[in-house]
């Protein structure tokens, strides 16, 4: 193992200029497949909305992307309430997917998205892979205005009784396909930390045409109040997001990123700069800001003037010299 990574790290030697001492700001661009971000800053499905709120704080189109909440077919209600609560570093939600469908994303909030001049990296879902595949369809006429559709595969799939597409790599494969098939712009799957076959899921969305690999969605969790007996989510259990999960997304974004299958736009708890340069040593090529977007609304422009701050310091000229740099 020791071996194979010491030549992942060569071989990013070659692509990468190196540290040579500048005082030039640092080039920030990064590929993730035919993706080109100018920053590898993504905002996360489902935590910045379509950008509305944080672009009155500040200019949305300094991030890499901005991630759209996940769409489906037809309008979901979502779960009952309460949907979100706090936990000891971190936040559990179950707002059960609610959005307006397809749609009303491409009428209203696709024009709005547009002027805000951000990459926009669409997310869909579906209840299997036929309604992937619809969702597809309706983007078909959009796509010159989308970078990239990123698969919400930790949604229930109703033809394994709703364990979710993840659970499965040959469902991760079905879905890529489906929505590969009718679409030429780049496809991201998106994969939970809840299963134990992130590496073969990768490998089927690859063989399936996906470009890279979004991780980590929120890890199930639950909470209870003490005085009630009662769940706190209306949905019994929910996702846990923030910096609880770090640890977790940062070494699932490490044994995949190692493998060398897809790049890795790795997320789950970046809260800061040096956050981002963990989960880039550890092999991401991008990463997600998700939870802190609801915590700090400026996090995005922050995040990305502290780390010019620090390669500008470092006497290092390009962003992609740390993906993959892990010393073992
Ligand atoms: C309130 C909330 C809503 C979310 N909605 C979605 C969603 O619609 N689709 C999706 O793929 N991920 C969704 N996520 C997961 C995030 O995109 C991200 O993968 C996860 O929260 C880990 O990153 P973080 O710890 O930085 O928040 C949501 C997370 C939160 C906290």
């Amino acid at each position: 193992m020791t071996d194979r990574l010491f030549k992942w790290e060569k071989e990013n030697e070659k692509d990468v200029p190196g540290e040579e001492r500048s005082s030039r700001k640092p080039d920030m661009s990064v590929e993730i497949g035919r993706i080109g971000l100018k920053n590898p800053l993504v905002a996360c499905s489902g935590t910045f909305s379509h950008g509305e709120e944080h672009s009155n704080f500040y200019d949305i189109s300094v991030l890499g992307a901005v991630t759209t909440k996940s769409y489906s077919l037809k309008p979901r209600k979502g779960n009952p309430p309460p949907r979100i609560c706090e936990t000891p570093a971190g936040m559990l939600n179950s707002i059960g997917l609610q959005n307006d469908g397809i749609d009303v994303f491409i009428k209203s909030h696709l024009a709005q998205m547009k002027k805000d001049g951000a990459g926009i990296i669409l997310s869909i879902f579906g209840k299997d892979s036929e309604e992937f595949k619809k969702v597809a369809l309706r983007i078909l006429d959009v796509k010159a205005d989308i970078i990239a559709v990123e698969l919400n595969l930790s949604c229930p799939n109703v033809e394994k009784d709703g364990t979710s597409f993840c659970a499965f790599p040959e469902e991760v494969k079905k879905v890529v396909d489906a929505v590969v098939s009718m679409l030429d712009i780049p496809v991201i799957a998106k994969l939970s930390p809840n299963h134990d076959n992130i590496i073969q899921s990768a490998e089927a969305a690859k063989q399936a045409g996906a470009e890279a690999i979004s991780l980590i969605n929120t890890a199930v969790g639950m909470a209870v109040d003490v005085e009630t007996y009662r769940p706190l989510l209306g949905n019994i259990t929910g996702g846990l997001s923030g910096p609880a999960i770090k640890p977790i997304a940062l070494a699932k974004t490490y044994i995949l990123a190692r493998e060398n299958i897809l790049p890795v736009i790795g997320m789950g708890g970046i809260f800061d700069y040096r956050d981002v340069l963990e989960f880039m040593i550890a092999g991401a090529s991008a990463v997600g800001l998700g939870t802190v977007n609801l915590i700090e609304y400026d996090a995005g422009e922050k995040i990305l003037l502290d780390l010019e701050d620090y390669l500008v310091k470092k006497n290092i000229n390009n962003i992609r010299h740390f993906t993959g740099r892990i010393r073992i």
